[in-house]
């Protein structure tokens, strides 16, 4: 069984079939492009994933387990455990404004932290702990000078490794990405490619729904590319950038 499988998932939101028994699987340290028009479902698909909207139907599995089941009826305690195995960094940033770059990274750490056994013995050093590792994870994005900045004072590209930090701070298993570079204006995007492409070598294991067709192409192990909510071609990116074979594939990368 792969790392992550993605089976059977559908979704419709009133009678639109927005997701029509998508499946793929991935294995861990790859990266999976999705690929696909405007209005194809890549959103909702990365939204089901990462438990912010409820698939009609299907299942997840990782690492072998099912993971969740369509109709299953969860607590919030234990959806919220279910989310933490996936980071979502969406197209627009979404940081808080009224803490800087560090605290942003620091938050959500901090309440987990707090729900910990040796959190009353241990508070000092646990807090020590996830600021140094705020600190490391700042420098690998390549923005420790700004730990003190706030959102506001910072550019786009600025602002979404940011995005992409507080993400990797929880080390989610499986990190997905919104078109994380389409806010940006063209000469901020390479920053945040390149961030990604970092990721990629140290095998961190992304979803990235991207417009990029030549970084999706660079970078992933496998690129999906869905449309009216299905998926209407997948497999190795260089197979299907330079020899599509449905007649969709063919007219959406004509149009690229
Ligand atoms: N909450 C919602 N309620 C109703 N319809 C929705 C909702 N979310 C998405 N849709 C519809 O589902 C379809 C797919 O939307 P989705 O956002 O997943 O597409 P997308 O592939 O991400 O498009 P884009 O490239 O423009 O971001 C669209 O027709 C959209 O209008
Ligand atoms: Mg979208």
């Amino acid at each position: 069984m792969a790392y992550f499988e993605v089976n059977n998932i559908s979704k419709s939101f009133g009678k639109t079939e927005v997701l029509k028994n998508i499946d793929f699987s991935m294995e861990k340290g790859q990266v999976v492009s999705i690929i696909g028009s405007s209005g194809s479902g890549k959103t909702t698909l990365l939204r089901c994933i990462n438990f912010l909207c409820e698939p009609d139907q299907g299942q997840f599995h990782l690492e072998g387990e099912l993971l969740y089941e369509a109709g299953e009826k969860l607590s919030d305690r234990l959806l919220r455990d279910k989310r933490m195995n996936f980071g979502m960094v969406f197209q627009q940033f979404n940081l808080f404004p009224q803490y800087n770059v560090k605290e942003n990274l620091c938050l959500a750490p901090g309440l987990l932290a707090k729900e910990k056994p040796d959190w009353r013995t241990r508070k000092k050093e646990i807090l020590q702990e996830i600021a140094e590792r705020a600190d490391r994870i700042l420098e690998q994005v390549g923005l420790s000078e700004k730990a003190a900045a706030y959102p506001c004072e910072l550019s786009g590209g600025q602002q979404q490794r940011v995005a992409i930090a507080r993400a990797l701070m929880l080390s989610p298993k499986i990190l997905c990405f919104d078109e994380p570079t389409s806010a940006l204006d063209p000469e901020l995007t390479g920053e945040v490619l390149r961030v990604l492409k970092e990721l990629a070598q140290k095998k961190i294991t992304m979803i990235i729904v991207t417009h990029e067709m030549n970084f999706a192409r660079e970078i992933s192990d496998k690129v999906v590319f869905m449309a009216d909510g299905v998926i209407a071609e997948e497999g190795d990116p260089e197979r299907l950038f330079t020899d599509p074979q449905s007649p969709r594939l063919k007219a959406f990368l004509a149009k690229e």
